[in-house]
């Protein structure tokens, strides 16, 4: 498909997301370089415009001034140079000095006969200054992967940079020797010098054989440390999608930079698409949260069909996040109450008359009760007083059940668009993130519970048609 074909079939696609952000043709996947500079919200992310199965990735770039309303600008990057010639693969941004500090991978696949994972591949560190975020003043490899230590595969990817007390860190995500998963520190004075200062923490045979898109921060009195691991040990109630994107909360000391952790590993979302979340702190102090809408190497089953109408995936709705009682919480932005219109209200029991496409549903129990909700077509959840199902039938495509034990439910905050659900439980104490493509016109919404208390619904607009 030509560029100017896939234009012409997104436009007449009724999956076309109503407020997520999403590619305007072809492919996306990470979050990159997110940041609020003089007052302007960028997000940056992973994308292919010509390809809807993705490729040699670029930089794509949105821009906002209230994290609601985005605003499609010119490709960041491209992947032009010998050094990120099979990609502008995934990196984060900072702020110093009144300028934009980015770091990726340059991603670089050697022809021959390779294996690409023990050779045959380069990822290179790469540092890009920007005076505003559109315009390049300088892009120059800062690590070359010959100078990454020993120890480690071809694959060490995914600078995320942070600073404290002056001092400037950044973690990358690797893959051992023998294929275990590991956070490598570097650090330096001024961005430009780096000195390898060892592993944050190292994983064990269990905990996969790739660590991608580290992210590291202190919020709360904590430190967290978020990563996507590769290949992780299915448990029976985490870890069933073919990648997975989680977190541990500790304590890191400052001279090692070793991080003690204080919780296990646990997974961020218990829905189906969720991949490489990546944060930024912005002007108010808030720890906000993007996440790719989607995951790779899935099984034949697992479909997106808008690959045939010219694009593929989508970022989630960005999330603040905070540390409670050992957990990351996660909740929705409040700016998103700006886009509510036509409320109904009812009680629980007497909410027969409620239907819609792309809305927001917020329902309050004054206990926890067993409950089944139905919506868009056949997505279910259902909640037996110990386990929380998801459930999708067709419109699921290859999606189909995913249990999560939680011993309370008195609340879900649910965001549908149309064809993507979230699912905040418990005020951001849990969260299921999935994509749905139910047809058009199935907009039935079913309550059933033995509960007291209320719904509420608003249809969910960018601008008030
Ligand atoms: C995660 C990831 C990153 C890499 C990027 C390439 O989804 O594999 O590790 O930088 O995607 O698009």
């Amino acid at each position: 498909m030509t560029i100017e074909n896939m234009k012409k079939k997104v436009q007449n696609d009724p999956w076309r997301l109503k407020y997520h952000v999403m590619p305007e043709t072809g492919w996306l996947n990470d979050p990159n370089g997110a940041i609020q500079f003089d007052g302007t919200y960028h997000l940056y992310y992973q994308y292919v415009p010509e390809d809807v199965n993705g490729g040699a990735t670029h930089w794509g770039h949105m821009t906002s001034e209230d994290m609601v309303h985005f605003n499609q600008e010119p490709i960041f990057m491209s992947p032009t140079e010998t050094y990120d010639i099979d990609g502008v693969y995934s990196g984060s941004g900072i702020e110093k000095d009144g300028k934009i500090h980015f770091f990726y991978t340059g991603n670089v696949k050697q022809p021959g006969d390779h294996d690409y994972i023990f050779n045959g591949r380069e990822q290179n560190v790469v540092h890009v200054v920007s005076p505003d975020g559109f315009e390049i003043e300088r892009r120059e490899v800062v690590i070359p992967h010959a100078d990454f230590p020993e120890g480690f595969s071809d694959h060490i990817r995914d600078p995320k940079l942070f600073e404290k007390n002056g001092h400037y860190y950044m973690v990358l995500g690797g893959r051992t020797e023998d294929n275990k998963g590991s956070i490598l520190v570097y650090d330096s004075p001024d961005l430009e010098k780096w000195n390898y200062h060892g592993t944050m923490i190292d994983g064990n045979e269990d905990q996969g054989y790739m660590w991608e898109c580290p992210d590291f921060f202190e919020l709360d009195d904590k430190d967290v440390l978020i990563l996507s691991p590769q290949g992780i040990l299915p448990e029976v109630y985490q870890f069933n999608n073919p990648h997975a994107a989680g977190y541990v909360i500790g304590e890191l000391e400052w001279d090692s930079v070793k991080l003690t952790p204080e919780t296990a590993f646990q997974e961020f979302d218990r829905g189906f698409d969720f991949y490489a979340p990546h944060t930024f702190e912005d002007d108010q102090g808030r720890r906000i949260m993007w996440v790719w809408m989607g995951i790779g190497d899935t099984n034949p089953e697992y479909m997106n069909p808008t690959v045939t109408r010219g694009w593929q995936h989508a970022m989630a709705l960005p999330r603040e996040l905070t540390v409670e009682n050992g957990k990351l919480y996660q909740r929705p932005l409040p700016e998103y109450k700006e886009i509510r219109y036509n409320e109904m209200k009812r009680a629980i029991g007497a909410a027969d008359d409620l239907a819609g496409e792309v809305y927001e549903l917020l329902v309050e129990m004054e206990e926890s009760k067993p409950f089944h909700l139905t919506l868009r077509q056949d997505t279910e959840l259902i909640y037996d007083g110990e386990i929380l199902t998801l459930k999708h039938g067709r419109s699921g495509y290859g999606r189909r059940k995913r249990m999560t034990p939680i011993a309370e439910v008195t609340q879900l905050q649910i965001f549908v668009d149309t064809s993507s659900i979230e699912i905040f439980v418990n005020d951001g104490e849990f969260v299921l993130t999935t994509r749905v493509y139910p047809e058009v016109g199935q907009d039935l919404i079913a309550f059933e519970a033995d509960a007291k208390g209320t719904m509420t619904y608003w249809d969910l607009k960018l601008e008030e048609e």
